[in-house]
């Protein structure tokens, strides 16, 4: 996850960047710089690898002025190198940014000012940003007019943050979309803004935050903050304790909260250093996958416990779809037990967040004595899941806090989805025009993320209608179907109600049996290739009397004419459309259970890792 931090004020920026970048280290990184003003000058000193490497750097070649902005970067757009590192200078000089996102217009803004001879010194859709800013205020804008077109040009779900030689009063940050947090930190005469509060937190506890759409104005004295058409906004000052597990939290009540809403970056970081828009190819580096192989493979077994297995039925329909790969899922406490038909020619797939997972570790085991390739896609950085397979995914989304997965559950969904294109492309399965469609619709992903965690407010509102049922259905079918699953588990697990997760098309073999009007039955049914059969269910549904309240795509009239509420999402590319339809069952669960008053992050009998089987 890429850090920001930045300084204004008459202390030099240079210690207090490097400070706060130190600080955001555990959000994962693979370059890092900063930028500084001296004498009307803007420095740089950026580089790749560790910010050990940076410190030495500025050691070797000091820097030192104010205001300065700095950046921790996760690759998405070019290589991790000094070149790709963030700022990002302008033509000019004059300008620079650091940003966190991704521009998903960015290859149509790259054309358009490569055709007005801005030749670009890195990979970055990033450098997009600094040229499209310097060209409005070429135009005769000053910084933050231009700021403001610019953010109102970009498409996607990103965090920008800016400064100018010619205006060395002021640092302009946006929160486009969510794609991270942006924190501004009040000082006395000086002011700080970062990505997340532990960063700034030993120059100030007095802070407020951008919502999506805000931007900020950010002087020595004064921070003026609007959103980015313009309209003035007073963000409210919190104080933050000292204590560091509170100031993690930041904004959010509890970590669950927190984590659902980290979703569009931690979907950003998954495809980090992975995804090469431009040719329309996925690079799975850590799988040590030879085209040989990928060949030769028969098939594909996915293992995995709770929340990680039903990713893994999500990632089946993704591997045979786009790979024709078969694929079978099978819970990890059964592995072991099932005398499993699996040899040297297949692939025994483990998914878990904190690689742990007893039970996921003897199958893996299994798998390994039945000459299985292993492969495992892990959160947790270093674990046994990962040390012990041949080949990984790491999911590259932070720590994951509250017991309930949300993050490591919709970031393995990106990754098998990009595994599959991977794989069909060595096996020559795929024509180029369909592999480059698959991969350019990854661009959209931070943004959907983003645009559906907007709605919580609707979310919430149905969570009070709901907070003292006793049972609850969830119904899906398809690439959707371990969706329902996957909301029933949520609800279960954090606010104690009953919940079923049932494919949709067995009710009519017994649990319609179940429906009346105490019965509130959760409909998963965007537009997706088996919405016509969603639509029957519903009607099925309420002929019985039950309460529908259905997931569905923006502007669904038929869907919205039948249920009794209904929580909207953008309309997205059916085989990423999981990643989406998750997101409200997340907050619906995590609402329910923040109102009945329950430990949210660490519900009854729960552990975050399950190391005995
Ligand atoms: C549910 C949940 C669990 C885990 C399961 C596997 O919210 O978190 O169902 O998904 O215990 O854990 P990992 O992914 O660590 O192997």
């Amino acid at each position: 996850m890429c850090g920001i931090v930045g300084y204004i004020g008459p202390r030099d920026a240079t210690p207090i960047i490097l400070n706060g970048l130190k600080r955001l280290e555990y959000r994962g990184y693979d370059s890092a710089g900063l930028a500084v003003l001296n004498n009307g000058q803007l420095e740089l000193r950026k580089d790749a690898g560790k910010l050990s490497q940076l410190v030495e750097h500025v050691n070797k070649s000091p820097i030192q002025g104010a205001p300065g902005i700095g950046h921790t970067r996760w690759a998405t757009h070019g290589v991790p190198s000094a070149r790709n590192a963030h700022p990002h200078l302008g033509q000019t000089g004059r300008v620079v940014v650091v940003h966190n996102g991704i521009v998903e217009n960015f290859l149509e803004l790259k054309d358009e000012l490569t055709a007005e001879g801005i030749e670009f010194q890195s990979d970055t859709d990033t450098e997009t940003i600094v040229h499209l800013v310097e060209h409005y205020m070429a135009a005769g804008l000053g910084l933050v007019e231009a700021a403001r077109q610019t953010f109102q040009h970009i498409q996607g779900a990103n965090v920008v943050v800016l400064m100018s030689a010619d205006e060395p009063d002021k640092i302009v940050a946006a929160r486009i979309g969510n794609a991270g947090g942006v924190v501004l930190g009040l000082g006395e005469g000086e002011n700080f803004l970062a990505s997340d509060i532990p960063a700034i937190m030993e120059h100030t506890q007095r802070v407020m935050y951008l919502e999506a759409r805000q931007m900020a104005v950010v002087g020595r004295d004064q921070i003026q903050v609007e959103t980015i058409e313009g309209v003035p906004v007073k963000p409210q000052v919190h104080v933050v304790s000292w204590d560091p597990v509170t100031a993690e939290k930041g904004e959010y009540r509890h970590f669950m909260q927190k984590e659902i809403h980290e979703q569009a970056q931690a979907l950003t970081d998954t495809m980090a250093g992975r995804v090469d828009f431009a040719r329309g190819q996925i690079r799975l580096n850590d799988l040590k996958l030879t085209q040989e192989f990928a060949k030769r493979i028969e098939k594909i077994t996915i293992t995995a416990c709770g929340t990680a297995a039903y990713a893994g039925m999500v990632g089946k329909t993704l591997i045979e779809k786009i790979a024709r790969i078969p694929v079978e899922v099978v819970i990890a406490s059964e592995f072991r037990y099932s005398d499993p038909i699996i040899g040297p020619q297949d692939v025994l797939l483990a998914i878990s967040q904190s690689g742990e997972t007893a039970d996921t570790l003897a199958a893996m085991e299994e798998g390994k004595r039945k000459g299985a390739a292993l492969w495992s896609i892990v959160n947790a950085i270093g674990s046994q899941a990962m040390r012990i397979a041949d080949g990984f995914i790491s999911m590259q989304t932070g720590p994951e806090i509250g017991v309930a997965s949300t993050k490591a559950f919709t970031a393995p969904l990106i990754d098998q989805y990009m595994l599959a294109i991977h794989l069909a492309d060595l096996r020559g399965t795929l024509d180029e025009k369909t592999r480059r469609a698959l991969v350019a619709d990854l661009r959209l992903v931070p943004d959907l993320v983003s645009r559906t965690l907007e709605r919580e407010a609707e979310v919430e509102k149905i969570a009070y209608r709901l907070k003292d049922v006793h049972d609850c259905l969830y119904l899906g079918r398809g690439i959707n179907m371990p969706i329902a699953y996957e909301g029933a588990l949520k609800l279960k697990e954090i606010s104690y109600i009953h919940a079923e997760g049932y494919p949709a098309g067995e009710m009519k073999h017994g649990p319609i049996a179940l429906i009346d009007a105490s019965m509130p039955v959760v409909c998963i049914a965007p537009k997706d290739p088996w919405h016509a059969k969603m639509i029957s269910q519903i009607q099925q549904a309420k002929a019985r009397g039950g309460t529908v309240i259905a997931i569905a795509t923006d502007g669904d009239e038929l869907v919205q004419g039948m249920a009794d509420y209904v929580l909207w999402v953008p309309e997205t590319p059916w085989m990423l459309s999981p990643a989406i339809t998750v997101l409200p069952l997340q907050m619906l669960a995590y609402h329910i259970a923040s109102i009945r008053g329950l430990d949210v992050d660490q519900p009854r009998n729960l552990a975050k890792s399950v190391t005995v089987e």
